[in-house]
């Protein structure tokens, strides 16, 4: 079977047809940079056009959002527009595209791809994903379980929200190095560790890439092991479909 993925980031919209039984990408991701001002009727626009260049049967189609999603209702969002706050997401994104939608969290649909078919996979015990991007978005799962929304990108480091320290924006915009940019993540990953206790640390985004770059400047700092996402910065639009194609046939 396959589902098409979406994923809304606060720099870009990506899809892509997912197969589910593996999660590997049916066809080769679309990416077209997400509009301004990122309101609900242009983001719709966006996902639609991309929506009809995959064609397909109008099955179910999952979409991530930069900010918390409680039963298709977007609560907050930092990195888009405001008018998404309290804002039912799943019904409006079901009417303008004429089939089911499933919104989900983006680092909870990353985490969910990472924990089944990725980095994740198989291991016991507490796991956290750490998206880094526009924002800092946080998965949090115990034996494989996801527990939603949860938001350590905002936890206080250093006076600061811990994204607007150690988000790949930030060292874009500020042009950091990679072992400066390091440390700043390293601090984010020890302050989780010291409150979770994780057994693994598993870093996404599509800086994942680069992850020798400076995922050992953060592994110098935290005894956790620490390891890149396997999926990179497809995890959320893989993530996205699992959660839809559940959707679609219920266990
Ligand atoms: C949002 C999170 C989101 C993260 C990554 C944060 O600013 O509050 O919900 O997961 O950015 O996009």
């Amino acid at each position: 079977m396959q589902i098409l993925g979406i994923d809304i980031g606060g720099s870009g919209i990506k899809g892509a047809p997912v197969n589910i039984a593996d999660g590997t990408l049916a066809a080769e991701r679309q990416r077209v940079p997400t509009p301004s001002p990122s309101t609900p009727d242009a983001v719709a626009g966006v996902i639609r056009q991309i929506a009809d260049n995959f064609g397909g049967t109008g099955g179910p189609i999952g979409i991530t959002f930069p900010g918390v999603v409680k039963n298709g209702r977007i609560l907050t969002a930092a990195n888009v527009d405001p008018a998404w706050v309290d804002f039912d997401a799943a019904t409006f994104f079901s009417a303008k595209l004429g089939r089911p939608a499933v919104v989900i969290n983006d680092a909870d649909a990353a985490g969910i791809a990472e924990a089944r078919l990725g980095a994740g996979r198989g291991i016991a015990g507490t796991v956290v994903l750490l998206t880094l991007g526009t924002g800092i978005g946080s998965a949090v799962f115990l034996d494989g379980k996801l527990m939603p929304n949860t938001e350590f990108g905002h936890m206080e480091v250093r006076g600061k929200d811990a994204e607007e320290r150690a988000a790949e924006r930030v060292r874009e915009e500020k042009d950091l190095g990679w072992q400066e940019w390091g440390e700043r993540v390293g601090e984010v990953v020890a302050r989780l560790a010291f409150l979770l206790s994780p057994d693994l640390v598993i870093i996404g985004g599509g800086v994942s890439r680069k992850a020798d770059k400076f995922l050992p400047v953060v592994q110098g700092m935290v005894k956790v092991p620490v390891v890149p996402a396997q999926l990179q910065n497809q995890a959320g639009l893989v993530g996205a479909a699992l959660v839809a194609a559940e959707y679609a046939a219920p266990a």
